[in-house]
């Protein structure tokens, strides 16, 4: 068990990639917390861990409310103990031209995948700084790296979510705390039906691709730092950079 006696908060853990991740650590040995907005879908992720003998909290959080994430963040530690692993996953999108954007929708997006990890870092980081360590892991996405049409407000926000993990990698290291972004490719989940309903996804990622990726990271050697990983799906293109 290669997280036995560590503890997790991680956003958006109802379902796909968040549920994932949250499964793969419990079955590590790692307490979990799994949060998101909807209550009968945390409980689920909870649920499972617990009936395969892991430890799990579930609760209802808005990642767009601060009050709600520092609120999230303490009960969770009053629960397992401080909180080892942060994974800023929570996020979503809509796609459609610029023009069609009205500023309440590019502030939803902006909120829900950028700000969202300013406020998962900021509930946190008292205690990592504390206690000299942690673990900061940010689901950003290949939209972070290259541009896609009809997703500027969703790659805005994931290329700031890139140049944040630098950033705060930079940063946060004489605190001990490593910082990194997972850049997946397209990856079979309720979000990638809704934003591209129709498309082809058979071989398409898995959530539980994500979730393998983010267990390498969350056990990867503290001699080592890997700032942004990207996967992407077998038969597709290497990103240009
Ligand atoms: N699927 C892909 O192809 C793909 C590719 C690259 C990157 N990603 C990224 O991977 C992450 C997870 O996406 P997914 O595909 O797994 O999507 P998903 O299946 O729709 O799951 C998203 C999760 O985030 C939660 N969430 C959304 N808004 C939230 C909010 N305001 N507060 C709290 N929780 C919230 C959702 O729960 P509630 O709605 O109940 O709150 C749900 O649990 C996102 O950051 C996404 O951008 C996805």
């Amino acid at each position: 068990m290669q997280l036995n006696g560590k503890t997790a908060f991680i956003t958006g853990a109802g379902r796909g990639i968040g549920r994932a991740i949250a499964l793969c650590f419990a079955r590590e040995g790692c307490a979990v917390t799994a949060i998101a907005r909807t209550a009968a879908e945390v409980e689920e992720t909870a649920e499972t861990i617990r009936k395969e003998g892991g430890k799990a909290l579930a609760l209802v959080c808005d990642v767009t409310r601060p009050e709600h994430i520092t609120e999230a963040v303490q009960k969770a530690q009053a629960h397992f103990g401080p909180i080892d692993i942060l994974v800023n996953n929570a996020g979503g999108a809509r796609f459609k031209p610029f023009q069609d954007i009205p500023l309440a929708e590019w502030q939803q997006i902006l909120d829900t995948n950028l700000t969202s990890v300013y406020h998962g870092i900021q509930a946190v980081l008292p205690s990592m700084i504390e206690r000299r360590t942690g673990r900061i892991i940010n689901i950003s996405s290949v939209t972070g790296i290259k541009a896609i049409q009809h997703q500027s407000a969703y790659c805005a926000a994931k290329h700031a979510v890139n140049g944040l993990t630098k950033s705060l990698a930079l940063e946060l290291r004489e605190y001990g705390i490593a910082v990194h972004a997972i850049c997946p490719g397209g990856v079979k989940t309720r979000l990638a039906e809704e934003v591209m309903p129709g498309r082809d996804k058979t071989n398409w990622l898995l959530p539980q691709d994500i979730a393998q990726t983010a267990l390498y990271l969350a056990t990867q050697s503290h001699r080592a730092a890997t700032d942004i990983i990207e996967i992407r799906r077998f038969d597709s293109e290497p990103l240009a950079r």
